[in-house]
């Protein structure tokens, strides 16, 4: 058993699995928070964006070619925007074969599947609106379907979710939408400009090659809209010597593809 499932004492941060446990399984899809479960990490990470017919699905990039057989599928369909596809086309594409022939069949899933599995797991989503300037108005969707799926309850909105975003204007409307969802700007707001971001997010999650001590104790100076310091989780941290590093600026959480080796990184004890 791991560390984590054997249930040793461990204070360092919050682990979040990005895309899922994207180093060992195909990122964003079921089989990628199945294997983060199985490592033994609670928290997950994933990408939202919207087909054609508004339906939202969980993957990364703007266009289907990278992580799915759409081109095969549909030659013809360049660029192959996410945006430009129906669901039911979505739904039949491989997204599992580019990242080995053992994953063949993995699927994009819809973004209430996922959240079925996640709560099924007993996991917790660090949630990315990714593109929104590309989907007017996703941020009701995504507020929709968190709804429809029974994600608003005081227990998912205390423990489970995290909504973040690398746009201000989505983040802010979601938290006007709903002010008691915790809400994380990715991103590195210069300290003057951390006042403003506050407003609106609880957290900010820079990346970690522009973080120093400093800059993360301005971050918990302020407090966010829920009266509570903002807490700092940095990505994407996958190597040992890195995630000490940020752990010894004092960041909260660390996202990464590969937990275990963050995890182990950091000790037990
Ligand atoms: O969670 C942080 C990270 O996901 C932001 O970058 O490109 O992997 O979505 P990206
Ligand atoms: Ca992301």
């Amino acid at each position: 058993p791991t560390a984590a499932e054997a249930g040793r004492h461990y204070d360092g941060p919050v682990v979040v699995a990005h895309r899922g446990a994207s180093g060992y399984a195909p990122e964003n899809t079921l089989e990628a928070i199945d294997r983060a479960r199985r490592l033994g990490f609670d928290w997950v990470e994933n990408d939202v964006q919207r087909t054609r017919d508004g339906e939202l699905v969980v993957i990364h990039d703007s266009t289907l070619a990278r992580t799915t057989n759409v081109e095969q599928v549909f030659p013809h369909r360049a660029p192959w925007n996410v945006g430009d596809f129906t669901a039911t086309e979505i739904a039949g594409l491989d997204a599992g074969s580019w990242k080995g022939a053992r994953f063949a069949g993995a699927r994009v899933p819809t973004l209430a599947r996922y959240l079925e599995r996640v709560d099924h797991n007993d996991q917790s989503l660090l949630l990315e609106i990714k593109d929104p300037e590309l989907y007017p108005g996703i941020e009701r969707d995504v507020l929709r379907v968190l709804g429809r799926e029974g994600w608003l309850t005081p227990r998912h909105l205390r423990h489970r979710l995290i909504v973040q975003s690398f746009s201000a204007t989505s983040l802010r409307a979601v938290h006007y939408r709903r002010p008691d969802i915790t809400t994380a700007f990715l991103g590195t707001p210069s300290a003057g400009d951390l006042p403003r971001y506050a407003r609106f997010a609880d957290e900010i999650h820079p990346g970690r090659g522009t973080i120093s001590q400093g800059y993360v104790t301005a971050v918990h100076a302020f407090k966010g809209p829920h009266h509570k310091p903002l807490r700092v989780f940095t990505w994407t941290v996958n190597d040992a010597a890195t995630a000490r590093r940020v752990t010894a600026l004092g960041v909260d959480g660390i996202i990464t593809n590969v937990p275990d080796v963050v995890r182990g990184a950091l000790g037990d004890d």
